[in-house]
Formats: C-alpha cells, sequence, structure tokens
C-alpha cells in the first residue's frame, strides 16, 4: 500500500493543470471522495496496526499536496482568463482616428469655377429647376416648333400651362435680366435636366454653370478673353482656347468653347478623338431678342453668354470616363477626391 501511496505521489506531480477540464478531471482523480486518495483512506482497515499511523500520516499529506496542487491550479486559471477578456483597456493605446466625409467632385469643381469667376467679379446667382416654357424656351428666343422643346429631350411637368424640369441653366439669364438693371455679372450654376438615356458619356441629370456679362459696349473680344482667363485658371497656364462657330437661339453670333488637350498636349489621344481639343459648353453674344424680351435696351446694351457643363469639365480634369459614377455614391470613388483643393 506505501508502494502505491508513491505511485500516486508521482502521478499527481507530474500533471500539468492547463485548462478547466483538465482541473476537472484532476478534481474527480485526486479530490473528489471517489478519487484514489479516498480509496486510501477506505483501505485502511487491511493495514496493519502498528503500520497505520504511518500509512494515515503519508495519505494525510497525499491529500494535502492534492488539495495545494488543485488550488493553486484554480487561481492560475482565473488569472489567465482575466488578462484575455475584453473589458480590459490599455489606455495607453493610440486613439481611432474618425473617418472625415470628403466633398463630391462636382461640388468642389464647381466651388473653383465659381471662385475663378468672382476673382474678376462676377457674382453667383440661382434660379428655379422647375421652370415655365417661358424662361426655359421662349424667352431664349427658341422657336415654337425647335426640337429642344419635344418630349423627348424634356422632362414636363405639365402642359398647358407648360411646366417642365429646366434642360439649362440659361433660364437664370432670363429671371435675371427681368429683376436687375445692368451691368449685369452673374455666374449661375445649378443642375439640369434632360430625357436621355443614362450611358457612360449622358446622363438625364447633370450640372451647368451659365455665365452672364450686360452692360454698354461689350464685345466679343470680352468674351474670347474672359474664357480664356477661365480655361488657364482651371486646366493650366498653357492651356489654349479656340471657338468654333455655331448655333444657337438664344445668342448671336454663337461658338462652341473648345480647350486644348492637355491629356496628350494636343499630340491626338482618345478623349480629344484625336483633334487635340475638347469641348467644355457654348457660347455668344447674347442676341438682341433675348434683351428685348426682357425688357433690356438692345441699342443701348450688349452682352455675352456662356453655359459650360461642370461633369464634363470634371471628367476631363480628373479623367474621368463614366459620369454615372458622380452619382452612384461609391465611397471608394468619392474617397480619391480627398485632398483635392
Ligand atoms: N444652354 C446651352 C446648352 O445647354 C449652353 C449654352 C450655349 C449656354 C451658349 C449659353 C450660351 O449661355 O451662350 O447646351
Amino acid at each position: 500500500m506505501f508502494e502505491r501511496i508513491k505511485e500516486i505521489k508521482q502521478e499527481l506531480e507530474k500533471i500539468k493543470i492547463e485548462n478547466e477540464k483538465h482541473l476537472e478531471e484532476f478534481r474527480i482523480k485526486f479530490i473528489s471522495r471517489k478519487s484514489v486518495v479516498g480509496e486510501l483512506m477506505g483501505g485502511i482497515r487491511e493495514i496493519a496496526q502498528e503500520q497505520r499511523k504511518a500509512f494515515g500520516q503519508e495519505v494525510n499529506e497525499l491529500k494535502n499536496l492534492a488539495q495545494a496542487k488543485f488550488k493553486e491550479a484554480i487561481s492560475e486559471l482565473e488569472n489567465k482568463n482575466s488578462t484575455g477578456s475584453t473589458d480590459y483597456t490599455d489606455l495607453t493605446l493610440p486613439n481611432i482616428p474618425h473617418q472625415l466625409g470628403t466633398i463630391h467632385p462636382l461640388t468642389q469643381v464647381r466651388e473653383k469655377i465659381v471662385t475663378i469667376f468672382q476673382r474678376i467679379g462676377f457674382n453667383v446667382a440661382d434660379g428655379p429647376e422647375v421652370e415655365d416654357d417661358w424662361h426655359n424656351f421662349s424667352a431664349l428666343n427658341f422657336p415654337p416648333n425647335h426640337p429642344a422643346r419635344e418630349m423627348q429631350d424634356t422632362f414636363f411637368i405639365s402642359k398647358d400651362p407648360d411646366i417642365l424640369l429646366r434642360t439649362h441653366t440659361s433660364n437664370v439669364q432670363i429671371r435675371l435680366m427681368e429683376k436687375q438693371e445692368p451691368p449685369i455679372r452673374s455666374i449661375m450654376p445649378g443642375r439640369v435636366f434632360r430625357n436621355e438615356a443614362i450611358s457612360a458619356r449622358a446622363h438625364c441629370i447633370f450640372h451647368q454653370v451659365e455665365g452672364l456679362y450686360i452692360n454698354e459696349n461689350v464685345s466679343f473680344a470680352d468674351l474670347k478673353n474672359t474664357l480664356y482667363y477661365f480655361a488657364r485658371e482651371m486646366f493650366g497656364k498653357n492651356t489654349k482656347i479656340r471657338l468654333r462657330p455655331s448655333f444657337f437661339p438664344f445668342t448671336e453670333p454663337s461658338a462652341e468653347l473648345d480647350i486644348s488637350c492637355f491629356i496628350c498636349d494636343q499630340k491626338g489621344c482618345k478623349v480629344c478623338k484625336h483633334t487635340g481639343w475638347v469641348e467644355i459648353g457654348g457660347c455668344g453674344m447674347v442676341d438682341p431678342n433675348v434683351l428685348e424680351s426682357s425688357n433690356i435696351d438692345s441699342e443701348k446694351y450688349t452682352g455675352f453668354a456662356f453655359g459650360m457643363g461642370i461633369e464634363r469639365i470634371t471628367m476631363l480634369k480628373y479623367k474621368i470616363d463614366d459620369i454615372r459614377l458622380f452619382f452612384e455614391n461609391d465611397v471608394r470613388f468619392l474617397r480619391q477626391f480627398q485632398s483635392l483643393s
């Protein structure tokens, strides 16, 4: 029996208690009433009288050893658990930075356009997106059967009276001239709507910026210089402009405004379709009919006007090849414009 005590003692010393399962196994084997230690206690009757005292002492020693090891294991496991627990806070850790939002690229470009024109004395004007036929078409000298008035191009809200979503920002020219005496020198950024199939190049909602300067002796040279100044401020000092004869009902003469392609430096690329020039808007001298329909004396005053696409300018400036990206609100796209100025 004494041999047996020795064996159990050796076994006990070797055991490693590393988790709750080991602990329970240890408890059953060495601590519980049915444990090997308990068994030894029960066996005391089989021991000769004169050896009983010594046997009892040794079994007791073994029991104490088992209990000490059990207690120690409990406290070790508790410590281990508490260091791994999630409510432990390391106050020395750096803070998790907040994600900053970004200004939409179209807003950034609109603000830049506004700043460029404000520097040469233009103020900013605003007009309605839901408009009547007069301000969107008739006062701008569109003849009654002009194709732009067709349902295919225009979103009509009602017929008779014709109420529609403005197809361009030129309506604000009329609203300004109705309420303000010349000189007028304003730019008018805003949202416009056209009944177009959505594709990489076209959208049914987009943005324009309109410009209007009415005063005595305003000439085509003033228009050209203003646009040249704008193009260089917007796209870089080496930018050139080209005015191509065109037609708009509200200007005479009219022109399309091209800038030199800065993507290929006019060597020819996909964006400029190998012409070296890209179009960014239309312009011209305000047609006397337009001045007259807003009660401005066309004998005394002349003026120029222009209109440019903000998406178009943004796409060129940042080499974006799909207009739909502006309206999808995909943060992976928008975050790329975090640090632009
Ligand atoms: N409204 C024209 C368009 O949407 C752009 C335009 C052309 C505006 C010539 C003007 C202008 O003010 O003079 O296509």
